[in-house]
């Protein structure tokens, strides 16, 4: 591999992304990069020259375009033999390329993502210790693979939990521990609605979950949201019998459902004898008023079946959230799955017993809530203060993201692009939504809970810049 040293600097009348890809392009030009030759990742080459990777990928697309570099999957960049009408080419312009405006940086990439976790409020040591634990019962116990539903202690805490912190009344019988939430859609598909034909979801919402539905063939029925969320006339309309729901934190646009529209969406699920999956992924993070329970706990008729996830509090790549059937559905349910083993291993659940059974869990959910209502109030104090009347806040009372309507002509990807020329990642909803939008302004995800918050405030004055200056 070639280790790239172009000569970049701030001083240059253009951005670091164009200085990066003229010089690359000037090496494979005079063959100082050959052909064949593979050129440094992403990564490592905005680690070595102090930029962002932005700037690197920027430079990247850029010369994948014009036909110098191709990429081979999982393998990387290589140099490509020139054909003729690469070199006679003109450069083409960089997409929204700035060089009065748009700073020039090289500091660390801001990336507003969502779905990860602050890693430093990740409590190491006891989850090392109770591991220890867990491996130390695991060797007595090996012989056996566990309950099909998960490890029954765990179960119990959960209900506890559960009972608790969403108002949700269930037994431990009634919860299935499962390895993440697509995997709980799964083994509902599977099991108690194997029957059904067609599934009602948020347009926009949660993609991954409407994958599942449409790889088990489903006909998925998209359902449009208004200020309070799922329209639920519209639901009405439809002939679907199940309906999958995110109404603590609308995934991806924010709402929380306000109490009228719960009852509207219960009685719907009475009058036509349906179903209700709520996805409560992120309901523990409220940011004004009091917690709202789960929807769940107005479930007199047991009409909602449950999905909870440990992704959000602990850690995604732990792989366990769960599923709280009614209890009219546990016969069909293990009927179906009696015979299975279970997913999560059984020293993951037994180290997450130990945690919550010692009072840890309860109090890493009050420490993660208050981590995350600081970085939520610089946020939005930042957005206030900064962005004011050019951007709205959207869909910020809950959760771990919240969006921004911004007052501009330019369309959605156009924001992105100059955001990440000035190193910072904000991100499109557009595939959340089942229909392309054609109304109204641009509206971009941020995601708060990994940022470091002493980052916040210099992403969003970087956004005014890109956008406004
Ligand atoms: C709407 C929604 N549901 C559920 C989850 C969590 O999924 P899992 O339990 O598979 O980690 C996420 C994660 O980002 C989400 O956005």
């Amino acid at each position: 591999m070639h280790i790239l040293s172009p000569q970049l600097s701030k001083e240059h009348s253009l951005p670091l992304y164009v200085q990066l890809y003229e010089q690359i392009k000037h090496d494979i030009i005079n063959k100082s990069l050959p052909v064949g030759s593979k050129l440094p990742s992403i990564r490592d080459l905005s680690k070595h020259l102090r930029i962002s990777r932005n700037t690197v990928e920027t430079a990247y697309q850029q010369l994948l375009a014009e036909g110098y570099i191709t990429s081979r999957p999982k393998s990387g960049m290589y140099v490509k033999e020139l054909e003729l009408d690469v070199l006679q080419q003109e450069t083409k312009p960089f997409p929204y390329q700035h060089t009065k405006n748009t700073p020039i940086l090289d500091g660390p990439e801001i990336d507003f993502e969502y779905g990860s976790i602050d890693m430093n409020a990740f409590p190491m040591k006891l989850w090392k210790k109770y591991s220890n634990q867990a491996y130390k019962q695991e060797m007595e116990e090996a012989k056996s693979y566990g309950h099909h539903k998960g490890e029954n202690h765990l179960r119990r805490e959960i209900a506890r939990y559960l009972y608790h912190a969403r108002g949700v009344r269930c037994s431990a019988e009634q919860i299935i521990i499962t390895s993440g939430t697509q995997h709980s859609l799964n083994l509902l598909c599977e099991t108690v609605f194997k029957n059904c034909d067609q599934f009602a979801i948020e347009n926009p919402g949660y993609d991954r979950a409407r994958y599942i539905f449409e790889n088990h063939r489903f006909m998925v029925t998209p359902i449009s949201l208004d200020e309070d969320g799922l329209c639920t006339d519209d639901l009405r309309n439809s002939n679907a019998k199940i309906v999958y729901v995110t109404p603590s934190h609308q995934y991806p646009c924010g709402m929380v459902m306000p109490f009228k529209r719960r009852l509207e969406l219960l009685q719907w699920a009475g009058e036509t004898n349906g179903y209700i999956i709520e996805d409560d992924y992120d309901g523990e993070f409220r940011y004004e008023g009091r917690p709202i329970p789960a929807l769940k706990e107005l479930d007199q008729h047991d009409k909602i079946i449950y999905l909870g996830t440990f992704s959000k509090m602990l850690l995604p790549s732990l792989r366990i959230s769960y599923i709280v059937l009614p209890p009219r559905l546990l016969q069909s349910y293990s009927a179906a799955f009696e015979a299975y083993i279970p997913t999560v291993p059984r020293v993951i659940q037994n180290t997450l017993y130990y945690f919550m059974r010692d009072g840890e869990w309860d109090r890493h959910v009050r420490r993660m809530r208050l981590l995350y209502q600081k970085k939520h109030s610089v946020l939005v104090n930042a957005l206030t203060k900064h962005l004011e009347e050019a951007a709205e806040i959207v869909g910020e009372k809950a959760g771990l993201h919240l969006l921004i309507k911004v007052n501009s002509q330019l369309g959605e990807q156009a924001l992105i692009e100059m955001a990440a020329a000035a190193g910072v990642r904000v991100y499109s909803i557009e595939k959340y939504r089942i229909q392309q939008s054609t109304d109204g302004k641009p509206l971009l995800l941020l995601g708060f809970s990994k940022m470091p918050i002493d980052q916040i405030e210099d992403g969003i004055k970087r956004l005014k810049e890109a956008w406004f200056a």
